[in-house]
Formats: structure tokens, C-alpha cells, sequence
């Protein structure tokens, strides 16, 4: 018996279509020119074959208010991020790193993501997660990875622990629309996402 997060979309049809393995993307920032979110924008065009990284974002999703949860229920932007996680086969976290741990804008956001409570199995039972993040200080992101632990826990991830992508002093790496000018980090990049994407697929070999 697969679990929830292992029934994925895109099942062989017939096994005549080889599988597409999807990762839906989140970046933790609201700012336009979030280095995160261009992290994000660079990991898609670095895809292995076969996977690509489809970019939700955590804009329009409000304070979490549990007042509003019992009255008017799970907001729309939470219901459309629930759908954009769920449709995929892996989720891959972008985190900026705030006050050396999670900025609140993206806790939040999963915060939203874990309500109700009952709904968490769905959502992120057994979901494969990677944690990567950029930041201009020369520790990139390193404590807000580790922060994001205990959430991954709580929320009975499968959270991959097989590469580390720490992007430091990204003022100097990013260009102003976004484009990453350093061959070493796409480098980097590029293994870890065909690292996360491998095991996605094997999770999902053994859930067959
Ligand atoms: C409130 C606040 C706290 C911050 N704390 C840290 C920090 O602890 N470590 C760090 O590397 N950068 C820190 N920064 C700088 C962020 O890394 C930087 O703003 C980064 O651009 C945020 O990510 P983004 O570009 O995806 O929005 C902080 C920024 C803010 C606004």
C-alpha cells in the first residue's frame, strides 16, 4: 500500500508512458527579487530528465488566525497551495533565513498548510522534502535549514538528507533579473536537485 504522498499523478499509463516525476517549489520570500525565488527559478531549468519543478508561492496566504479557521474556514490561497503540493511527488523548500532561523512569512505559510490538523497525512505524510536557501551573509541559510527540522518532523515528512545547498553571499552570485553567474553553484544545483529527484523515484519504485 503506497501512501498518500507516493500516489502521485503521473503513474505510467499502461507503462507506456515513461513517469514524470514533479517537484512543486516553494520560496519563503515575498520580495521580488527574493534571491530564494530566483534559486528556485534557476533549480527549474536544471531538472534531470524526466522530473520538473513546478514554482508555487506562499503570496496571498494571511496571518494564520485560528478564529478565521473556525469561522470561514482554510483560506483560498492555502486550498490552492494544498493542491499545487498534493498533485506533486516531492516538495523542495527555499528558505531564506531570518534572525538566524525561519522567516515567519514562510512558517506561516505552513503553518496555513497543516491546518486542519486531520488534513497533515494528505498534505505531507511521507512527502519527500529538500531544504535549500540562499542568503547574502556568508552562512547560507545554514541555521534556517536546520530550523525547518522539527517542522519536517511534526509533519511526518520523508525529508532528504543526501546533499546540502547552501548558497552564500548570493548578492554577488544572482544578477539583478535573477541569473545565477557562477558555474561552481549551478554545479552544485544541478547534483543536488538529480540527488532529491532520485529519491523521489526510488520512494516512489518502492510504493509500487
Ligand atoms: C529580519 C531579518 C533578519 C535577517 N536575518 C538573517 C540571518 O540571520 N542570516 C542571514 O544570512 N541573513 C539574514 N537576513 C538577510 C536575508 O538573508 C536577506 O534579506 C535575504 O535577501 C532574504 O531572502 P530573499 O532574498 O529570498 O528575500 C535577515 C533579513 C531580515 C529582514
Amino acid at each position: 500500500m503506497g501512501s498518500p504522498a507516493l500516489a502521485g499523478r503521473n503513474r505510467p499509463l499502461g507503462g507506456i508512458l515513461p513517469r514524470m516525476t514533479t517537484i512543486v517549489g516553494i520560496a519563503g520570500s515575498l520580495r521580488a527579487h527574493s534571491f530564494n525565488a530566483a534559486l528556485l527559478g534557476v533549480a527549474a531549468g536544471l531538472m534531470p530528465e524526466g522530473a520538473t519543478l513546478e514554482i508555487a508561492s506562499i503570496k496571498g496566504v494571511p496571518l494564520y488566525d485560528a478564529d478565521v479557521e473556525t469561522s470561514l474556514g482554510i483560506p483560498d490561497a492555502v486550498l490552492a497551495l494544498k493542491a499545487r503540493i498534493v498533485q506533486a511527488d516531492g516538495l523542495l523548500l527555499a528558505t531564506p533565513e531570518y534572525n538566524n532561523s525561519i522567516p515567519g512569512v514562510f512558517k506561516n505559510a505552513i503553518d496555513w498548510l497543516s491546518r486542519p490538523a486531520t488534513d497533515i497525512p494528505r498534505i505531507f505524510g511521507n512527502r519527500p522534502v529538500a531544504i535549500m536557501g540562499a542568503s547574502p551573509g556568508g552562512f547560507g541559510t545554514i541555521l534556517a535549514q536546520n530550523a525547518w527540522l522539527p517542522v519536517l518532523r511534526a509533519l511526518k515528512t520523508r525529508p532528504w538528507f543526501g546533499g546540502r545547498m547552501i548558497v552564500s553571499r548570493a548578492g554577488k552570485l544572482f544578477s539583478e533579473s535573477g541569473e545565477l553567474n557562477d558555474e561552481q553553484t549551478r554545479a552544485g544545483l544541478r547534483d543536488f536537485l538529480h540527488g532529491f529527484v532520485a529519491f523521489v523515484e526510488e520512494l516512489h519504485a518502492e510504493a509500487r
